[in-house]
């Protein structure tokens, strides 16, 4: 299997850092537009749905070449073609990572690692979009429930929102997610049993947030009155024995080869499908396989998804910032910062290498953000004035899905405004006035927002967050940074009842006897 080199052991790497000494650390893009009339054309990059100009970064083309070199030194087109291919690259799981699979059409070519995959895939996606379609034509429902967590929740819950545009009209969807009662009982509380569908979305069919929920509806069903719950559940699962064992018997299936955050391509979709209808979901996943032939085929040159992680890359391990802004200029993409910081946090937040060894470079940065123009009241000033440079992401979409006069082309034009603004600075005004500017953006944009381009948008993403996980050697398809915390919730919920602190350090024992619920 290709493994990759790790990129501070490639040739390449000493020379980005002397390219780093000479002319990275002081570049100036206001200066770098001034000598190229070019620079635009040369930084953007069209794509299947979307487009994005990165010239507002600070690189440059010397740079940009090294770049290249060193992905090709690293091997990343051998590592992406493995994974396409169904290589086991999550080792440390000794798992393939076929998440694109889930959005190849039916006929699509397989190797023999994938052929049966593909037609299983299939299988599921047809009986799953099949019963979508059953119960948006059953009335009846006017309330879908889904109860997952991580990527059970965040995907689904982002996508229904950015699609409501595509939904039918006459169901209402909640997404429950945290153990804490507050969440759940808030939703149940307009809810009844013989209107609501509770999907149980949970890849291993164990995690103690989605278990304690389900148990929960299951009972305020029954106590309601309601007796059909073949009817009124269903489970998304890769563990269709535990959720049989629960007893729902309306499961549909996906497998070990997807990992949690890539998986609202799978039967974790289902509260897509059930919004924008089995037409909706197979353009969604139509977009996100354009974005995947791109990622397979353009060369590194036009890769949009490669051009993104390489710029990751020179920005976490030269320039050193330890963290990236995402800004959608559209209201309806609310949720997408927090399903990208899932993605790419949970993929590449690692410290050793797929062999693991101790890294010496950095690696996720830190996502996060808010739509605009909102952030522009919030954030946005540190951006502009603070000390940190924070490299900022913006995602305008061109037609609005409304026609209230006059509000769209004042919200691009607060888009363009900013990323302008954090390119030219201001430096004659003095003082608190002052903007230093040459602080760097990209500018994404799609034409409308479809299923089409946020499925392509997010496969971009994916692709991207495989690159500089590649080019760093790390596995980003495993997480065992969220069990430890598992574990010791375990030990700690009973002590809270004990109060038993026996073995605990002072500040957990103090913070339990605060908490705990002994008299
Ligand atoms: O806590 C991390 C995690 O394992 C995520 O990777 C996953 O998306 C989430 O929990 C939910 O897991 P499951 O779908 O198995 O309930």
């Amino acid at each position: 299997m290709a493994m990759t080199l790790r990129c501070d052991r490639a040739p390449a790497w000493a020379q980005l850092q002397a390219a780093f000494e000479t002319a990275g650390r002081q570049f100036d893009v206001r200066h770098a537009f001034v000598d190229d009339a070019g620079r635009f054309e040369r930084f953007s990059q069209e794509a299947p749905h979307v487009f994005a100009d990165l010239s507002k970064n600070l690189i440059d083309a010397r740079t940009q070449e090294l770049l290249f070199t060193l992905a090709r030194e690293c091997g990343l087109e051998a590592h992406r073609d493995a994974m396409f291919a169904g290589e086991h690259i999550n080792t440390t799981e000794d798992r393939a990572v076929l998440h694109t699979l889930l959005r190849a059409p039916a006929d699509a070519p397989t190797g023999p690692k994938t052929a049966n995959e593909l037609r299983e895939v299939h299988a599921t996606l047809d009986a799953m979009l099949a019963y979508a379609e059953k119960v948006r034509s059953d009335h009846t429902i006017t309330d879908v429930v889904n109860i997952g967590i991580g990527g059970s929740d965040l995907g689904p819950q982002m996508a229904v929102l950015a699609l409501a545009e595509f939904a039918a009209p006459g169901k209402r969807f909640h997404f429950v997610s945290n153990v804490d009662g507050h969440e759940l009982a808030s939703v149940l509380r307009d809810l009844a049993p013989e209107h609501t569908l509770f999907l149980v979305a949970s890849k291993t069919f164990t995690t103690a947030e989605t278990m304690a929920n389900a148990l929960s509806a299951r009972r305020w069903y029954e106590q309601s009155g309601g007796t059909d719950i073949a009817g009124h559940f269903a489970a998304l699962t890769t563990n269709v024995e535990a959720a049989r064992q629960f007893g729902i018997d309306t499961t549909f299936g996906f497998w070990d080869w997807v990992g949690g955050r890539y998986s609202l391509w799978s039967a974790i979709g289902l509260p897509i499908a059930l919004a924008i209808g089995a037409d909706g979901f197979r353009r969604l996943l139509a977009g996100a396989h354009a974005m995947d032939g791109h990622f397979r085929s353009a060369p590194l040159e036009q890769n949009l998804p490669v051009r993104l992680g390489l710029l990751d890359v020179w920005y976490r391990n030269f320039h050193g910032f330890t963290s990236r802004g995402i800004a959608p200029y559209h209201s309806a993409l609310k949720r997408l910062p927090a399903y990208l910081q899932q993605l790419e946090m949970e993929s590449n937040g690692k410290q050793v290498d797929a062999e693991g060894a101790a890294l010496s470079i950095g690696t996720s940065p830190v996502l996060w953000g808010e739509p605009g123009t909102n952030g522009q009241h919030a954030y946005f000033q540190m951006l502009h004035q603070g000390t940190d440079v924070i490299p900022l992401e913006f995602v305008a979409v061109r037609d609005a899905a409304h026609d209230l006069d006059g509000h769209h082309p004042k919200l691009l034009a607060n888009a363009l405004a900013q990323a302008q603004a954090l390119m030219v600075g201001k430096l004659d005004a003095g003082g608190h006035k002052n903007f230093p500017g040459n602080r760097p953006s990209t500018f994404f944009v799609f034409d409308k927002l479809t299923p089409e381009s946020l499925g392509a948008f997010l496969a971009l993403y994916e692709h991207r967050v495989f690159t500089s996980g590649a080019l760093w050697g790390i596995n980003s398809f495993d997480q065992w940074g969220v069990e430890l915390g598992k574990v010791l919730a375990k030990d700690i919920e009973p002590r809270l009842a004990s109060g038993d602190i026996m073995g605990l350090d002072a500040s957990t024992a103090g913070l339990l006897k605060r908490l705990g619920t002994r008299a």
